[in-house]
């Protein structure tokens, strides 16, 4: 997960898929800015969150990972032998993991959805870029890729709240969540709330089922 400390600005009402354009350019314009935050020492809040995750799913279970971004986060997973599909949006975030052998896959969770299933998704620092109508469609998309037990985890920025953060030239959306926001969102999404809880007094976290 990256820090975003730089300067905010409110996010004004805008369409919802300007709030996705702005963040998409954000990232393709400037991938080396997550690559440096992220590409440091993988452990803390990040870690945390997929360690939980991993305690719902056998090491046999089949994983996709949501904005992977640079990878570190399917390194690890891998690491310990968990077989994991790497996705994201970004195609320079997608080259960069190409480039370093990884086979990953451009996928947007707000317009596609995999034919596979998986007994695990992982949505690490994602879905805070989505709006309440983004956060629906993304989480009926997650919904639909999982069989019934399958486990989501997803984690983002706590708070209340939408806000445009600059990065590099451009400027990211953010939609803060609690955890009980995260919590309530996935309940109205169907899915079970298995565990939500607060990371370093930032990140919101919440563990689900689908019924
Ligand atoms: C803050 S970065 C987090 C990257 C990585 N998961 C981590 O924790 O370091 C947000 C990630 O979400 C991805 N993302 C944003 N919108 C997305 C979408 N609609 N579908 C899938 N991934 C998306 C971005 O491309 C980016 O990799």
């Amino acid at each position: 997960m990256d820090d975003t400390s730089q300067n905010e600005l409110l996010a004004p009402d805008q369409a919802r898929d300007e709030n996705w354009r702005h963040t998409r350019e954000a990232y393709e314009n400037n991938p080396r800015l997550l690559l440096r935050n992220t590409l440091q020492a993988f452990d803390g809040s990040i870690k945390t969150f997929y360690d939980k995750a991993l305690k719902y799913v056998p090491l046999k279970a089949n994983i996709l990972e949501i904005g992977s971004g640079d990878g570190c986060g399917a390194d690890y997973l891998e690491a310990l032998g968990y077989t994991v599909l790497r996705t994201d949006p970004i195609r320079n975030f997608v080259r960069f993991q190409k480039s370093r052998g990884k086979k990953t896959h451009q996928f947007d969770v707000l317009t596609q959805v995999l034919a596979q299933r998986f007994d695990l998704v992982l949505a690490p620092a994602v879905f805070h870029h989505f709006d309440d109508e983004d956060f629906e469609d993304a989480a009926k998309h997650v919904f639909d890729m999982l069989p019934s037990y399958g486990i989501f985890s997803l984690c983002g920025y706590s708070g209340v709240g939408a806000r445009f953060k600059r990065y590099g030239n451009k400027q990211r959306y953010f939609c803060y969540r609690t955890p009980e926001m995260l919590s309530d969102s996935l309940k109205r999404s169907g899915f079970i709330v298995e565990e939500t809880y607060l990371l370093d007094g930032t990140w919101a976290n919440c563990i689900a089922s689908k019924p």
